[in-house]
């Protein structure tokens, strides 16, 4: 369980929980992820495509500096997004792995590029120079 450590006003008793970066995180209704990111003390929210640590900036939706990643979709602003009961939140998340590969898109090997070459290199027959 993460705690609370930032809230200028102690939540009290809440029954709503979600998951920040698989730790649970009491949360209250009507809140924000940001607010609730925030509470826990974590600053750095987000990799950007080009691997710079974000964190929120405007917390109105205009920067896309807070995208997290929530219930398995990509660069969600968290500073827009109330929180759902058992929500899935995770931070420093990008869509794009170290080898610049997208999350869930199939590995395209050198075989199969090389096999893409080798059919687009096929000579024209001779027939198709004839006017
Ligand atoms: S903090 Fe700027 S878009 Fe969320």
């Amino acid at each position: 369980m993460l705690n609370r450590k930032a809230d200028i006003t102690p939540i009290g008793e809440s029954q709503i929980q979600i998951y920040i970066d698989d730790e649970p995180v009491n949360v209250v209704e009507g809140e924000t992820v940001l607010s609730a990111i925030h509470a826990v003390q974590k600053n750095q929210i987000m990799q950007n495509d080009y691997k710079a640590n974000l964190g929120a900036y405007c917390g109105m939706g205009i920067c896309h500096s807070c995208l997290v990643n929530i219930d398995g979709k990509y660069k969600q602003r968290s500073c827009k997004t109330l929180i759902r009961d058992g929500m899935r939140v995770t931070t420093m998340s990008n869509r794009f792995n170290d080898m610049g590969i997208k999350d869930n898109q199939p590995l395209v090997t050198s075989a199969d590029f090389e096999e893409k070459v080798a059919s687009s290199d096929q000579p024209e027959s001779e027939d198709s120079n004839v006017n």
